[in-house]
């Protein structure tokens, strides 16, 4: 359809001589004016949001060889929250995501990842939610490894119309760009699933699996921010949606 070709041009256009920023993962292309101011505001905001100071009182969940996991809680200080605040903006215009609010800030727990040398890394944003929708997964074409990611990569998701119980919904996961495929996603919701066990011990919540759970919820939060969100439409998202990355990465935490 005509608009489906329109996608596929713009698309073309913007990547053609697209260079990758080497720090703030940024993809534009700096033959094109109106294409390099707007990697400059992003790049602005990328650098002033990574930066940590350090805190007084940090909630450390968390200490590695290559950085730390703290947890933001919505009691906490001011500058923490404005900081959180920061930093989901910065990962929402990374993400593409229209400004959302939180449904219920008073329940949100922001995971940060800080590096050594005091930079924000990565950053997971959890809610308390009441259900979730399974993700329907279709087969793939057969083919080699490369050509099943590239498939992942395209194709649009699908999702049950059946609510299943749940009660932690991803509402955010983001690494930086330099630093992915080294397991900061991995332990910051190994983190998460920690501190959510701990929280159903105490209060004696009936117990779901856990990995069916996240499994769930996960996809449900994808579904509203891009196919039900006011941003994207269906027919969008197989060129624009940043969140292959994503699935493939929830494919392989989850084991499924
Ligand atoms: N392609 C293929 N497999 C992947 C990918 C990928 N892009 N990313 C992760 N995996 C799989 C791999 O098997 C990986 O293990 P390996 O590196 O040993 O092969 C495994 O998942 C674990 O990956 P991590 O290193 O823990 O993940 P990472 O720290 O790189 O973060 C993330 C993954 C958050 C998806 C990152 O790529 C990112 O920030 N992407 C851009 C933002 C984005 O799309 N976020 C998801 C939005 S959806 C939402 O927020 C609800
Ligand atoms: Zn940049």
């Amino acid at each position: 359809d005509k608009d489906g070709t329109q996608t596929i041009i713009d698309a073309g256009q913007k990547h053609f001589g697209a260079v990758a920023c080497s720090v703030c993962g940024m993809l534009y292309s700096a033959a094109n004016p109106e294409d390099e101011s707007q990697h400059l505001l992003f790049h602005n905001q990328f650098i002033s949001a990574i930066k940590y100071v350090g805190w007084k009182k940090e909630r450390i969940l968390s200490e590695f060889p290559d950085g730390k996991i703290i947890l933001v809680l919505p009691d906490d200080p001011k500058y923490a929250l404005k900081k959180v605040e920061e930093i989901r903006e910065m990962v929402d215009n990374d993400l593409g995501f229209q400004q959302v609010e939180s449904k219920c800030p008073s329940q949100t727990k922001t995971f940060l990842f800080i590096t050594n040398d005091k930079k924000v890394a990565g950053c997971l944003i959890a809610e308390h939610i009441q259900e979730g929708f399974r993700v329907i997964e279709e087969p793939g074409p057969e083919g080699t490894e490369g050509e099943k990611v590239m498939f992942e990569r395209q194709r649009a998701w699908c999702c049950s119309t059946t609510p299943e119980p749940a009660i932690c919904g991803i509402s955010r996961i983001w690494v930086m760009n330099t630093m992915r495929r080294q397991g900061i996603a991995s332990r910051m919701l190994d983190c998460l699933r920690c501190v959510w066990q701990k929280r159903k011990e105490k209060t004696d919540f009936n117990l779901v699996p856990r990995s069916l759970t996240l499994f769930c919820v996960f996809f449900l939060l994808q579904r509203n921010n891009f196919i039900y969100g006011s941003y994207l439409s269906k027919d969008e998202i197989a060129f624009s949606d940043p969140t292959p990355d994503g699935k493939l990465f929830a494919t392989q935490y989850f084991g499924t």
